[in-house]
C-alpha cells in the first residue's frame, strides 16, 4: 500500500469525489428546459438581438413555454404560456418575486435604491405603502382629480389646434401622462421641458431593455463595446436635474406626512427625517426605523415618473391607433358616447362605469400591446417549474405580450375584437386583476402593478374624452389599413412612430380653442367674465367648449346656444336667452336665463 503515501494520491481522491458528487448533484436535479443550441462559454449570446417580446415568443413556439437561454454566464428562462406564468407567479411566487439585477438597473436606480428594482423585503415592502397610501390608493382625491384636470388640459390642446389639419396624438398624450403624474405624486405643475422630459424617459425604457454584454461576460464589461456606459450617463444627469427639483421645491416647502395634502415625496422625507432606532411608527403605520437616504427618495420619484407616463400613454396612444384602423369600433364606442352622455358635454368620471364597450376596447388594447410585455423577475433560491430545473438568481422573463396572444386561450388571438369581452363574448369576464393568467397587462402576485385602479382610470378617460369630443381619421388620405402597427422595444413597448391624426369637432359645441386663445390675450378680463357668467348659465355645459364653440364658427349652432358675432361678443340662445358682452366697455348683461 506504498501508492498510499503518495503525495499525489490525496488531492487525486479529493477531484475525483468532488466530480462524482457534482455528477450525482446534477442527477438529483430535474433537467433544464429546452432552449435553442448554446455555444462553449458564451452559450446563446450571439442571439441577443431577438431577445425581446417578439422575438421571445418565436422561441417559444418552437421550445415551448418554458425556455432556457444561456447568457454567459447567466442563466436565464422565458415563460410563454398562462400555466407557466401562474407556476411562476402564484404557486411559487415567493421565489419568483425578486428583480434582476444588470449594470443599466443599478446605474439608473441608484444602486438599487428604489422600490420597482428592489428585491422583496422590508425596504420595498415600506415603499409600496408609502406610494400606495400617497398616490394610488382611492381615498387619495388628488390623484384623481390630476387625471380629470390633465385630460381636459389635452382635449383643449387638440382643440386649439386647427381643425382639419394633423395633430401629433402620441407627443399629446405623452404630455398629459406627465401632467398627471407630476400632479398626482410630486404636486408638480410638468415642467418647461416636457419634450426633453419624455425623450429621456424613452432613453431610459429602451436601456433597461437592452442586453448590455458586460452583465454577462463582467470582464470585458469596463470596455463598454455597445456605448451603453456613455448613454446611461447621459440620461441619469438629466433625470437628476428633474429629480433634485422636485426633492428642493418639497424641502422648501416641508409638510407632516400626516397632512392631509401630503404627498409621497413628502410621506418619504419624513421617513428620510425622523430615524427613530427603536423602529417606532407614526400614525400611518410607516415604520420610522427605515431612514431613507436622498438617493433613496430619488430613485422612487424615478420609478414613479417612468411607471406613471409611458405605461399609460403607450396605452392610449395603442387604444387610439386600434380604434382609428378599425373604423367600425369607433363608431360603436363614439354610438356608446353619445346615447349615454349625449353632444352637449364631455365624459366624467361618473360616465365611465356605464361604458362596457369603453371597457372591452381598453382591454382588448391592453390584451394585444401591453405596455410592459417582458416582466423581469429573479429567483430567490433553486426550484423546480413544470419538471425543469431553474436555478438560483437566474433571470426569468414573463412574456405577457405572448401569454396574452396564447392561441390555446384567445379565439383570433392576433385580431382586434373588443367584443369578445362584451357579456356574450367569447372572453366574457376575463379581468386583467392577476387572476387569470392568460391576460396579464398589470402582472400578477406580490410585484404586480400598485398603479393599476389608477392608470386604468386615466387609461379609460382619455381614450373616451378623445373618441367623444372628436372625429378622427390619418393624414393625408391614408387608408386605416395602412396604419403602422409596429412596436418598439424596451421596458414598454410603444409605437414605433408616434400617431397622427386629423381632428375634427364632434360635440355640438364645437372645438377650436385658438382665436379664443387670441381674444383672451386680447382682453384677459373679458374672457374670464363670459366664462364665469355661461359657466353659471349652463352648468351641464362645459365652458371651455363654448368658447371654442365661438371660435370655431362665427356663427355656430351649439346645442342650447346659438352663437353670433357681430362687432360686439353676442351669445344668443335659442330659446331667446341673450348675453351680450361689450368691448371693451367690458360689460356683461344677461337679458334671460336660458336655462329656465
Ligand atoms: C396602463 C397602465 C399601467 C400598466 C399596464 C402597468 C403595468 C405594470 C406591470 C406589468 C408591472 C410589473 C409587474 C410584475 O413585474 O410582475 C408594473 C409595476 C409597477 N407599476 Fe405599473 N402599470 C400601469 C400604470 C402605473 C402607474 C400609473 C403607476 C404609478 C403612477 C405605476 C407604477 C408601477 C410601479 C411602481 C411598479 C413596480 C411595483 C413593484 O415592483 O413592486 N404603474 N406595472
Amino acid at each position: 500500500m506504498k501508492w498510499l503515501e503518495d503525495p499525489v494520491f490525496l488531492p487525486i481522491i479529493c477531484i475525483t469525489l468532488l466530480i462524482i458528487f457534482k455528477l450525482w448533484q446534477d442527477r438529483s436535479k430535474a433537467p433544464f428546459p429546452p432552449g435553442p443550441l448554446r455555444l462553449p462559454i458564451i452559450g446563446n449570446m450571439l442571439m441577443m438581438g431577438e431577445l425581446t417580446h417578439r422575438g421571445l415568443a418565436t422561441l417559444a413556439e418552437r421550445y415551448g413555454g418554458l425556455v432556457y437561454l444561456q447568457l454567459g454566464c447567466l442563466h436565464a428562462f422565458s415563460v410563454s404560456t398562462p400555466e407557466i406564468a401562474r407556476q411562476v407567479l402564484q404557486v411559487q411566487d415567493n421565489v419568483f418575486s425578486n428583480r434582476p439585477t444588470s449594470i443599466t438597473i443599478n446605474y439608473l436606480t441608484y444602486n438599487h435604491a428604489d422600490m420597482a428594482f428592489a428585491h422583496c423585503g422590508p425596504f420595498w415592502r415600506q415603499m409600496r405603502k408609502v406610494c400606495v397610501m400617497k398616490l394610488f390608493s382611492r381615498r387619495r382625491t388628488e390623484s384623481w382629480a390630476s387625471v380629470q384636470d390633465g385630460v381636459d388640459l389635452m382635449i383643449r390642446s387638440v382643440a386649439n389646434s386647427t381643425s382639419g389639419t394633423a395633430v401629433n396624438l402620441g407627443k399629446l398624450i405623452f404630455n398629459l401622462t406627465t401632467n398627471i403624474t407630476f400632479r398626482a405624486a410630486f404636486k408638480a405643475k410638468g415642467h418647461e421641458d416636457q419634450d426633453e422630459f419624455i425623450l429621456i424617459l424613452q432613453e431610459f425604457s429602451k436601456l433597461c431593455g437592452a442586453f448590455d454584454i458586460g452583465d454577462f461576460i463582467p470582464l470585458i464589461g469596463w470596455m463598454d463595446l455597445q456605448g451603453i456606459n456613455k448613454r446611461l450617463k447621459l440620461v441619469r444627469t438629466s433625470l437628476d436635474r428633474f429629480i433634485d427639483k422636485i426633492i428642493d421645491e418639497h424641502m422648501e416647502n416641508p409638510k407632516s406626512s400626516n397632512d392631509v395634502d401630503a404627498d409621497m415625496v413628502d410621506g418619504m422625507l419624513a421617513l428620510a427625517e425622523t430615524k427613530d432606532v427603536n423602529g417606532g411608527e407614526d400614525g400611518d403605520g410607516l415604520q420610522k426605523s427605515l431612514a431613507l437616504t436622498r438617493d433613496n427618495i430619488k430613485a422612487v420619484i424615478l420609478d414613479i415618473m417612468f411607471g406613471g407616463t409611458e405605461t399609460v400613454a403607450s396605452a392610449i396612444e395603442w387604444t387610439m391607433s386600434e380604434l382609428i384602423k378599425n373604423p367600425d369600433d369607433m363608431k360603436q364606442l363614439q354610438a356608446e358616447l353619445a346615447s349615454t352622455i349625449g353632444l352637449d358635454r364631455k365624459v366624467q368620471e361618473r360616465d365611465l362605469d356605464k361604458l362596457p364597450f369603453l371597457e372591452c376596447v381598453v382591454k382588448e388594447t391592453l390584451r394585444l400591446h401591453p405596455p410592459i410585455p417582458l416582466l423581469l423577475h429573479e429567483t430567490a433560491e433553486d426550484c423546480v417549474v413544470a419538471g425543469y430545473f431553474i436555478p438560483k438568481r437566474s433571470h426569468v422573463m414573463i412574456n405577457v405580450f405572448a401569454i396574452n396572444r396564447d392561441k390555446s386561450s384567445w379565439k383570433d388571438a392576433d385580431t382586434f375584437r373588443p367584443l369578445r369581452f362584451s357579456a356574450t363574448g367569447d372572453s366574457a369576464g376575463k379581468d386583467f386583476k392577476g387572476n387569470n393568467f392568460e391576460f396579464l397587462p398589470f402582472g400578477s402576485g406580490r410585484r404586480s402593478c400598485p398603479g393599476m385602479q389608477l392608470g386604468f382610470y386615466a387609461l379609460k378617460l382619455g381614450v373616451a374624452q378623445l373618441a367623444h369630443c372628436f372625429n378622427w381619421k390619418l393624414p393625408d388620405g391614408m387608408k386605416p389599413s395602412e396604419l403602422d402597427m409596429s412596436d418598439m422595444f424596451g421596458l414598454t413597448a410603444p409605437r414605433a412612430v408616434r400617431l397622427s391624426a386629423v381632428h375634427t369637432p364632434r360635440l355640438n359645441c364645437g372645438v377650436s380653442f385658438s382665436l379664443l386663445l387670441r381674444q383672451r390675450e386680447k382682453s384677459p378680463v373679458l374672457f374670464d367674465l363670459v366664462a364665469s357668467t355661461l359657466s353659471r348659465w349652463f352648468e351641464q355645459v362645459d365652458p371651455f367648449l363654448l368658447f371654442q364653440a365661438y371660435s370655431y364658427e362665427r356663427h355656430f349652432s351649439i346645442g342650447p346656444l346659438a352663437i353670433t358675432e357681430s362687432g360686439n361678443s353676442k351669445f344668443t340662445n335659442k330659446n331667446g336667452g341673450e348675453l351680450s358682452v361689450k368691448q371693451p366697455g367690458l360689460s356683461c348683461i344677461r337679458t334671460r336665463n336660458p336655462t329656465k
